[in-house]
């Protein structure tokens, strides 16, 4: 089963490659509610109505041959396993918002998988975007803004390898607190 961190790396590289200078990824994990939501949204040129019809068509996303890529058919069907709900919205020019709600207790929920992997691989080779994480489990949150991080950096790249070491450790921290030992 694909980790869902996969999927959400491939849907951020969607927002880099439609040149965001802004990706918030919100996860808000509530077990209680049977419910997990991943919402992936970027400030980046957006997708014309005509092919937002097309990567939302049902018979499109089922279809295994296209010319265009995988990555939003594959998430939609990784939401729809769970007895999720897969929505793409976007404004040309002003941005798209990607969001998953998936049955948390689902048998067919695949696990949300390595997120410090996925946000490091997001943020050291894309040293001039912004990405603002946020995190809910329960009610507990872990917030993470790289724009804030390089204010403080100054000069440093984010990219130096001190820097992510650090980060990675305090992804790794975050995570591990939000989920309190669990
Ligand atoms: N965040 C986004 N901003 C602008 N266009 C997007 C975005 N996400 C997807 N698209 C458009 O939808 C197409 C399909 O995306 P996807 O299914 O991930 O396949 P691929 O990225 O391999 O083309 C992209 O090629 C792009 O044209
Ligand atoms: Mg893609």
């Amino acid at each position: 089963m694909r980790e869902l961190a996969l999927h959400i790396l491939d849907i951020a590289q969607n927002s880099i490659a439609a040149a965001a200078s802004l990706v918030t990824i919100s996860i808000d994990e509530q077990p209680g509610r049977d419910l997990l939501r991943i919402e992936v949204a970027d400030n980046g040129r957006g997708i014309p109505p005509e092919e937002l019809a097309q990567i939302t068509d049902p018979f499109f996303t089922s279809r295994t041959t296209r010319d265009v890529g995988l990555g939003l058919p594959l998430f939609a069907q990784a939401a729809e396993r769970a007895e999720g709900k897969f929505e793409v919205k976007s404004v040309p020019g002003r941005g798209t918002e990607v969001t998953a709600t998936l049955r948390y207790s689902h048998i067919d929920r695949a696990p949300l998988g390595d997120l410090t992997g996925t946000l490091l691989g997001i943020i050291v080779p894309n040293p001039e975007l912004d990405l603002i994480y946020t995190h809910y489990y329960k009610q507990k949150s872990f917030l993470l803004g790289t724009g804030e991080i390089k204010s403080t950096l100054g000069r440093i790249a984010i990219s130096h390898p001190e820097v992510v070491s650090w980060l990675r450790d305090f992804i790794q921290a975050g995570l591990d607190d939000l989920y309190g030992g669990e």
